[in-house]
């Protein structure tokens, strides 16, 4: 068993307020489930970014920098299933661009069937799949002194608090090299009736992502949240411009956790936080690499503004 997990999970709930890691949610059912997410109605962040890299792929590209006769590596870090990625893979093979593309992911079962995907797809293109920690992987890249684009999409930095992000960009910067790129996918701050939702979809797949958490530590710590005594609860608002998803207690009770040894008590009402989802504008953003060695280069935003990936030049 998982140490880390036990202990974070302890510490969690052992708080004030009680909070669990969002980084948990993806167990085998919970990437089936943010699967379905993505496919909602109502969380217009995919669709939003695959409406830039299909119809701005040009000004993505342009973005890069690159010559079509020198080379680059085209990184990605959490590559999943590569829908958006594919896109831009296309375009830049069909026009002659001298790259490979590396991603990275820490799942083993996603880079094989993407690599076979591609394969397939675009016989053309070098994939290099690199399983493991973004940083150690970056480490090792880092020795090929080659001009560097790294693709960190779907919003996947808000989960990170500013302070996170702030640091996350600035480690990326000690693995690059000056004129080195990273595109940034983020959600922007829009109105509460667009991000809500996405957030708490009416077929109450969210709930069930969110609750999987408690599933999951029954299963693996062998704990007996009874998820019929909790809810799902998500809160944003404009102002603040971060969704953030809640574990609800319905009742007064007490779970005991075996691998902690350990009981926890819950009264009724109280809130467990489990995520952070942020919403950015160029303020913020300019604010989280105010000191790190990156400039805010370029942005491109699909055609409703929901969603912009934004161009990090190193310095
Ligand atoms: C994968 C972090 C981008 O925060 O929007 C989706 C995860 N959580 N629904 C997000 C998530 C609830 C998602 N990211």
């Amino acid at each position: 068993m998982n140490s880390t997990f036990k202990n974070e999970i302890h510490q969690g709930l052992s708080s004030d307020p009680k909070t669990l890691p969002s980084k948990y949610f993806y167990d085998k059912k919970g990437d089936a489930l943010f699967v379905e997410i993505m496919n909602l109605p109502e969380y217009y962040l995919t669709r939003s970014e695959l409406d830039i890299f299909q119809n701005k792929t040009q000004e993505l590209i342009e973005s890069f920098g690159v010559q079509k006769n020198s080379y680059f590596e085209l990184i990605e870090l959490g590559a999943g299933d590569g829908t958006k990625t594919k896109e831009l893979l296309k375009v830049l093979d069909q026009e002659n661009y001298n790259f490979d593309y590396f991603p990275i992911d820490i799942s083993a079962n996603a880079l094989a069937l993407l690599k076979e995907d591609l394969n397939t797809e675009i016989p053309n293109l070098n994939v290099q799949t690199q399983e493991g920690d973004y940083f150690k992987i970056l480490a090792s890249l880092k020795n090929s002194k080659q001009p560097k684009v790294v693709l960190f999409l779907g919003s996947n930095i808000g989960n990170m608090n500013d302070s996170l992000a702030s640091t996350f960009i600035y480690n990326l910067g000690v693995n690059l090299q000056a004129g080195d790129k990273i595109l940034l996918g983020v959600d922007l701050i829009k109105t509460q009736d667009i991000v809500l939702p996405a957030y708490n979809d009416s077929k109450g797949i969210t709930a069930k992502f969110n609750l999987n958490l408690l599933d999951r530590i029954n299963n693996e710590l062998g704990a007996n949240f009874d998820l019929s005594n909790f809810v799902h609860q998500p809160e944003y608002t404009q102002k603040e411009g971060i969704a953030k998803s809640y574990i609800v207690s319905t009742a007064n009770i007490t779970v005991t956790i075996k691998a902690t040894g350990k009981s926890y008590t819950f009264t009724k009402g109280e809130k467990i936080h489990t995520e952070i989802s942020r919403k950015y504008n160029d303020a913020i953003l300019n604010k989280i690499i105010e000191n790190t060695d990156f400039v805010l280069q370029h942005k491109i935003t699909d055609e409703k503004e929901y969603f912009a990936d934004y161009i990090l030049e190193r310095n």
